[in-house]
C-alpha cells in the first residue's frame, strides 16, 4: 500500500514560518517522522510539496501506484475549487491534515473547500496531525479492503 503526502503553499518554510503556530520542525523533519510511522504501519509513502496550485493538482491526478492521500492544502484549501475537483476526480481516498487548529483561528480559516471531498479532517495537533492522518487513511484502506 502506498500513500502520497501532499503539502501546499508555504509549508516548505516550516521551521521558520510562524513557529508559535506551526511548530519548529522543518518539513524534512516532519517527513522523517512520517516515514518512521509508515515503516511501523508497513506501508510506503512518497512526498510532494509545491507552492503552485496547478502542480499540486497534477500531483493529485497522478494516482498511478497510489492508494490514498494525506493532503495539507494549506492556504489553497480555503479558496481552491480546483483542488476540491481534483480530489473528487482522483477517485481515491484522501485525509486532510492541518498543523494548526483551523477552527480556533481567523474565521476565514475555519472553512475549507477541499474538506467535503475527504474521508475526514485532522486539525490542530502540529506535526502529529500527519501521523494521525496517515494512521486514519491506512486504517480506512485496510478496512474497506476487508469489507469487499
Ligand atoms: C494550515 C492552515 C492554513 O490556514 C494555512 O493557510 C496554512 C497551514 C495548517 O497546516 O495549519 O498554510 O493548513
Amino acid at each position: 500500500m502506498k500513500i502520497r503526502i501532499i503539502n501546499g503553499p508555504n509549508l516548505n518554510l516550516l521551521g521558520t514560518r510562524e513557529p508559535a503556530i506551526y511548530g519548529e520542525l522543518t518539513l524534512k523533519e516532519i517527513n522523517g517522522r512520517i516515514s518512521k510511522k509508515a515503516k511501523e504501519l508497513d506501508v510506503e509513502v512518497d512526498f510532494f510539496q509545491s507552492n503552485h496550485e496547478g502542480e499540486i493538482i497534477e500531483s493529485i491526478h497522478d494516482v498511478t501506484g497510489i492508494d490514498g492521500y494525506v493532503i495539507n492544502p494549506a492556504g489553497y484549501g480555503h479558496t481552491s475549487i480546483a483542488m476540491l475537483d481534483a480530489v473528487k476526480g482522483a477517485g481515491i481516498p484522501s485525509v486532510e491534515a492541518h498543523l494548526s487548529n483551523i477552527h480556533s483561528r481567523e474565521s476565514f480559516r475555519s472553512h475549507t473547500m477541499t474538506s467535503s471531498a475527504m474521508i475526514g479532517v485532522i486539525t490542530g495537533f502540529g506535526y502529529f496531525s500527519y501521523i494521525l492522518a496517515l494512521e486514519a487513511i491506512v486504517n480506512h484502506l485496510r478496512t474497506i479492503k476487508k469489507e469487499k
